[in-house]
């Protein structure tokens, strides 16, 4: 047989394969690349999938919960999907999709004729109807339309979004542009710079229309993405990882949900339980009027406004919405009266920080939240009935004023060696002058450093910050200021520290970073992400410079020096001559109440980077070295966000030397996932330290060498076993500790860190409890003991 009548046999038998395998007027339960007339119509109940040619996305009927289904489209071949556009309609199993002889694409729920397709969808020629789903997720019918046109609550990589909505899948919330609203009109969210989203780049940068980007803490790798509007009101960036097998937020525009508006009912407060949930409560003199909308009433209502007062709440803010006029009030009594004197005026909310803050709540309570993170020291004044018998349930403005800074303290010298009856009561009675005499000083240091604050932030142009991002500063600045990196202050792990002035006379540390990953706008977005973490007890960072291959970082300069300076100095002063420093004065021994003091303030300060910088912003090198003491001996966290620009392998390696020895939890080890328990295991250190004045891995001045000796373990038998507190506390001061003055203090510092110091991390308490714990707010159940097994079961 020759070659010529082979060929078109074969290919004749080809023909018939295909044809039988694929019959298109069959084309039932298998995946396809396109909708066209002639395989419509198509029905819940084929279990058919659109996909992609590249099978990253499939559109189809998705079971839903109660036996209904709804058309979608979802990333497709990964473990954990995510539906990232949908038809809002719950369809019953008879619904179909089809493509008419006329070239209309046509979604019907069942008998209903009515077309549920979002808008017209009609093909200019019915020949070239087809639907298909490009790679990058789009639902594309002819060249009329596409999902891309019509996002529901998610927007993909390489989406255009102008002049598109999101609308969270509740219909409660949406997104236009650059703004989150609720009920459509009011807005609780404004993206940097006022500039509507263009796109979402695969790299993980949102890119601003007219510019700008807003970059997620995992930028710079190609993940699969997405950004979707939550039923909780939040714009949240996902990205997949292959390796964790789940969608992980990496940027969200709002870290506190209670700042969220329409999370609780008018009336209501909204408390955030510290992670991504919240709860509404009603104030003092109100009532639930309705569970599910969690609206509030008031349990008397007024009757005659002559016979009014207010409640005090302290840290509650009704964030606008409702009809606010801000005033400046010349004090209380001016701002209170101003409300008194309008029939209208349901209270006032008024700042302690000496600026006057005051501002009228008229007609209406809306969006009310609880917000004790911030320094603002801000407190809302309800008016309710004098008849009205509720006390506060919203507290510790005070307190909290008292407890961490600005307090002015002047420290009694360090005692001498003797301990005798008579100095101590002297110790104990300068101690409660001290706290006295604070409690008058507050109000007039605060208003002090308010207005050097405000000041000093007008000059340097600092109020635009948030938005603008940190200081850019060239290196011949940065040289010029130091002189000539003349005055080296310290060398910390992430490089060497230079005391320097800036040409506006602001005294700065300059850290010039040694092995730093990543390159020019890696570094530029990490560095803004520190510049914008506020927090009393962080230390600010004014700016930075990226040149020549540098990397220098620009701080406040924090003028006592680092904690374990005060906390170790009789094994410190040998170190301190090579440092160079004068060590002709001993620095003061720090006494409880300021022990107290510095551990509330870093265990806030950690609570603030881990809940409310989102969870990435891992310290990872807590240690008494890190924490400054600034004026008034209040503690700064330093090098905090570092971590991230630190080459991984370094951070392995430096933790790999030893596990249980110093700050390092035990996972570090173990296992390359790290979390934030990690930190809350350093500060269980750090806080043990505190207590004790001595350094985990020395006892009596020398170095412990054997394995076996943990200190935490020790000290746990000391206090919990054998009922010894005397025998951990430090030395120096131990002579000034009073049972009944201090043993509250000292048995929560204690306890507090015995719980982070637990070797598996999920039982360590997170840092906003652990901050809790320390304050007394919650109770302290008893801790149990402290091991290193954990590292051993492999
Ligand atoms: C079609 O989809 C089904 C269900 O998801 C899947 O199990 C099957 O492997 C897919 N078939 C092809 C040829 O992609
Ligand atoms: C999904 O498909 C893309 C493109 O084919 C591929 O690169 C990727 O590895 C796939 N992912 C999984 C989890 O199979
Ligand atoms: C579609 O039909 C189902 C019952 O078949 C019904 O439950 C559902 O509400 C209908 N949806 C719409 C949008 O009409
Ligand atoms: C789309 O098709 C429908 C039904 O065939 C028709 O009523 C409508 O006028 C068409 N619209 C456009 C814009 O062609
Ligand atoms: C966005 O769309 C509007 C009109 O819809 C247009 O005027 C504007 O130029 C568009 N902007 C960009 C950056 O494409
Ligand atoms: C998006 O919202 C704006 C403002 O409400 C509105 O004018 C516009 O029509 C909306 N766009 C779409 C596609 O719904
Ligand atoms: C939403 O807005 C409408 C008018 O725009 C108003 O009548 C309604 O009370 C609002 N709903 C809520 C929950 O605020
Ligand atoms: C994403 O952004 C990076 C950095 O700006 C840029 O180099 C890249 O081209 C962008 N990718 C796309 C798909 O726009
Ligand atoms: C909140 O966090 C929990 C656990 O951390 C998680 O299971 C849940 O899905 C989160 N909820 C939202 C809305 O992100
Ligand atoms: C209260 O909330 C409003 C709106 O979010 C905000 O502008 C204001 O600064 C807040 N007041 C205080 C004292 O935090
Ligand atoms: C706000 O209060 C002022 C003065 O009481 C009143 O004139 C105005 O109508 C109120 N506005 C709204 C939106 O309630
Ligand atoms: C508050 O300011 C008013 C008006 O200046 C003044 O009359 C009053 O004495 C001040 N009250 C206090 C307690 O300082």
């Amino acid at each position: 047989m020759s070659l010529s009548l082979i060929l078109p046999f074969s290919l004749f038998l080809l023909l018939l394969l295909l044809l039988s395998a694929a019959p298109p007027s069959s084309a039932q339960s298998q995946n396809f690349s396109s909708l066209t007339a002639s395989n419509s119509p198509w029905l819940p109940t084929q279990d058919r999938l659109l996909l992609s040619l590249n099978s990253v996305f499939a559109a189809g009927f998705r079971p839903s919960p109660s036996d209904a289904y709804t058309f979608s489209v979802w990333y497709y071949n990964i473990s954990q999907t995510a539906v990232v556009w949908s038809v809002r309609a719950q369809l019953g199993s008879s619904a179909t999709l089809s493509i008419t002889a006329a070239g209309q694409l046509v979604l019907t729920n069942g008998s209903s004729s009515r077309n549920l397709w979002p808008s017209n969808a009609n093909a200019s020629q019915a020949s070239s109807a087809r639907l298909v789903l490009s790679d990058d997720g789009n639902l594309i019918f002819a060249d009329v339309w596409e999902s891309f046109n019509f996002p529901t609550d998610t927007f993909l990589p390489n989406q255009i979004m102008n002049g598109t909505n999101l609308t969270s899948p509740n219909g409660r919330f949406s997104f236009k542009s650059n703004q989150l609203l609720f009920n459509n009109t009011e807005s609780y969210w404004t993206a940097p710079n006022g500039n509507a989203f263009e796109k979402l780049n695969e790299t993980g940068l949102i890119v601003q229309e007219s510019g700008g980007a807003i970059y997620s803490a995992d930028f710079g790798e190609s993940w699969l993405r997405r950004v979707s509007l939550g039923n909780d009101g939040n714009l949240r960036l996902y990205s997949y990882r292959p390796g964790l097998g789940k969608w992980t937020m990496v940027w969200q525009s709002i870290p506190e949900l209670c700042k969220i508006h329409g999370t609780c009912g008018s009336n209501s407060i909204c408390m955030s339980d510290g992670g991504n949930s919240t709860h509404c409560v009603c104030p003092p003199g109100f009532q639930a009027a309705s569970t599910e909308n969690y609206e509030c009433k008031r349990k008397i209502p007024f009757t005659d406004l002559a016979k009014t007062k207010f409640i005090q709440l302290d840290y509650v803010n009704f964030s606008g919405g409702s009809n606010q006029t801000d005033l400046v009030a010349r004090n209380f009594s001016d701002c209170q009266a101003q409300c008194l004197t309008k029939s209208n005026c349901l209270g006032f909310m008024f700042n302690y920080d000496g600026t006057g803050y005051c501002v009228l709540q008229l007609d209406r309570l809306l969006y009310g939240y609880w917000s004790p993170g911030t320094a603002t020291a801000n407190a809302m004044f309800l008016r309710v009935d004098n008849a009205e018998t509720d006390k506060t349930t919203f507290t510790g403005l005070t307190s909290v004023l008292e407890t961490t800074c600005p307090v002015t303290i002047s420290l009694p010298q360090p005692p001498q060696e003797s301990s005798t009856t008579t100095r101590m009561i002297a110790i104990i009675c300068t101690l409660f002058a001290a706290e006295l005499i604070s409690g008058i000083a507050f109000f007039w240091a605060f208003l002090k450093k308010y207005i050097k604050y405000r000041n000093m932030a007008q000059t340097l142009g600092l109020e635009l910050l948030p938005a603008g991002g940190p200081k850019r500063f060239t290196y011949a600045e940065i040289k010029a200021a130091t002189n000539g990196f003349a005055d080296l202050i310290g060398k910390g792990g992430f490089g060497d520290v230079y005391k320097g002035e800036l040409s506006d006379k602001r005294v700065v540390a300059v850290k010039c970073l040694k092995s730093v990953a990543g390159g020019d706008a890696e570094f530029w977005a990490e560095v803004t992400i520190i510049a914008r973490m506020h927090h009393l007890n962080l230390v600010r960072l004014w700016g930075f410079c990226a040149e020549k291959g540098q990397r220098i970082l620009v701080y406040e300069y924090v003028p006592n020096g680092s904690l374990d300076k005060y906390l170790f100095q009789s094994r410190r002063s040998v170190d301190e001559e090579e440092m160079g420093e004068v060590v002709g004065q001993r620095k003061p021994v720090l006494d409880w109440s300021i022990r107290y003091r510095i551990a509330l303030g870093v265990a806030r300060a950690i609570a603030y980077l881990h809940e409310e910088c989102l969870e990435w912003v891992l310290h990872c090198d807590i240690k008494p070295e890190n924490i400054l003491l600034g004026d008034d001996f209040c503690p700064k966290i330093s090098d905090f966000g570092l971590a991230k620009l630190r080459k991984k392998e370094d951070m392995v390696s430096m933790s790999r030397i030893r596990g249980t020895r110093g700050y390092m939890a035990p996972e570090w080890a173990k296992t390359d996932q790290i979390t934030p328990k990690a930190d809350v295991y350093s500060f269980g250190m750090v806080l043990l330290e505190i207590v004790s004045g001595v350094r985990n891995f020395e006892m009596q001045g020398s170095l412990v060498e054997s394995a076996d000796w943990y200190f935490p373990g020790w000290a746990f038998d000391k206090v919990f076993k054998e009922m010894k507190v005397e025998d951990i506390l430090d030395c120096q001061i131990k002579h000034a500790y009073d049972d009944k003055v201090h043993f509250k203090l000292v048995d929560r510092m204690v306890k507090t860190a015995m719980w982070c110091l637990q070797d598996r991390p999920e039982l360590r308490p997170s840092m906003g409890k652990v901050a809790k714990m320390i304050e007394g707010t919650v109770e302290i159940m008893e801790p149990k003991k402290p091991t290193i097994f954990y590292l051993g079961d492999e």
